[in-house]
């Protein structure tokens, strides 16, 4: 984990940007500060639940990289913008006009950042007129004021291939930056371009103009991401799981099932991950069924060499929603533990 987040500071300084790691991965305030004493700008994240867990163990500089929307959230982001250094993604109308209401009447405008939207299809803004409307609207809107703008690549994931990831990446840039040079052509100042996703920001180059990144999996690097670098050494999250029946000469169980692993699969591209977790210690062994509590291999070579009561460490192929599923998690060096973070985002999912 510490060389992940070393690897990713250095690309980051490499390309003289910022880096905003997302924490959305691993919900842990002690993870967020280890990423921030490394270098890291702030941090980002989801939702207004995780940015009140986290500004209150004392992350400073926050961006909730999606589009929130609703009263008591509004005013839960107003109480969070009086105490840290805060921004929120937009992309509607509707949604800043809700937001200057509420936060016309205070002495520190909120920050936004309007999300383009470059292939995910998810949230963003699709054209640069878009974006320019949005972004007049955000100047002439009492309590705001705009930062930027962002995107997330995360269409990256489904490339085929290690090029075709890094010429998603390079388009996404682009198109980004293009918006970002309309903008500033019509006069809206743009302090922010910040962009990023963990397969891509290791597959391609970081663009000209870009100010920030927000990679987020990096930290613990899951089996999906092992498959597209093609190195499963770099994977630090693991679930511990005990053999608890071996019924027939192949099949073993494992008390580890949907609610200790998720059911996430990918099902092709650079992060593909067959099977329900990657077995670490045998050769390619993956859960091939999951029951909510428990995981089932099949594997002559598991049967033979796992009795009742071993332990297996199984690489999640998703980290984000795994983390989610647990209080606390176990920090390892040399084999020993050697310390107990509460993973207290867990859960603040509003
Ligand atoms: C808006 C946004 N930015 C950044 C990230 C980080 O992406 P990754 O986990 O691939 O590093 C995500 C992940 O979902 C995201 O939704």
């Amino acid at each position: 984990m510490e060389q992940n987040i070393r690897m990713m500071m250095e690309k980051a300084r490499e390309a003289g940007v910022k880096l905003r790691p997302h924490t959305k991965t691993h919900r842990t305030p002690k993870a967020a500060k280890l990423q921030v004493e490394a270098g890291a700008q702030g941090i980002t994240v989801a939702k207004v639940g995780e940015a009140e867990v986290m500004a209150g163990e004392g992350l400073q500089d926050i961006f909730i990289a999606n589009e929130i929307y609703g009263e008591s959230k509004f005013l839960r982001l107003r109480d969070l913008n009086r105490q840290v250094r805060i921004a929120v993604g937009v992309d509607n109308r509707e949604q800043v006009e809700a937001l200057s209401r509420v936060f016309a009447g205070e002495n520190k405008p909120l920050d936004v950042l309007i999300e383009i939207e470059t292939g995910e299809e998810r949230t963003g803004v699709l054209t640069g007129e878009d974006a320019l409307s949005l972004a007049r609207l955000v100047t002439e809107s009492p309590g705001l004021r705009l930062r930027g703008i962002f995107s997330h690549e995360g269409h990256t994931y489904g490339a085929s291939s290690p090029e075709m990831c890094a010429e998603l990446f390079r388009k996404s840039q682009e198109d980004t930056l293009t918006i970002a040079e309309f903008l500033r052509k019509n006069g809206i100042p743009v302090e922010e371009v910040s962009i990023g996703a963990t397969p891509s920001l290791m597959h391609g180059q970081i663009l000209p103009g870009i100010t920030e990144i927000r990679p987020g999996t990096y930290i613990y690097m899951d089996a999906a991401q092992g498959n597209a670098i093609g190195d499963y050494s770099r994977c630090a999250l693991t679930i511990l799981a005990t053999v608890i029946s071996k019924p027939t000469a192949e099949r073993v169980v494992v008390d580890a099932g949907v609610k200790a692993l998720t059911a996430f699969t990918r099902a092709q591209g650079i992060c593909h991950t067959p099977g329900y977790g990657l077995v670490k210690g045998f050769n390619d062994l993956r859960l091939k069924k999951l029951y909510d509590e428990h995981g089932i291999m099949i594997s002559a070579e598991a049967s033979s060499k796992l009795k009742i009561g071993d332990k297996i460490e199984i690489i999640p192929n998703h980290a984000c929603p795994t983390c989610n599923l647990y209080d606390k998690i176990y920090v390892i060096e040399n084999e020993r533990v050697v310390d107990e973070w509460p993973i207290l985002c867990r859960g603040k999912s509003q």
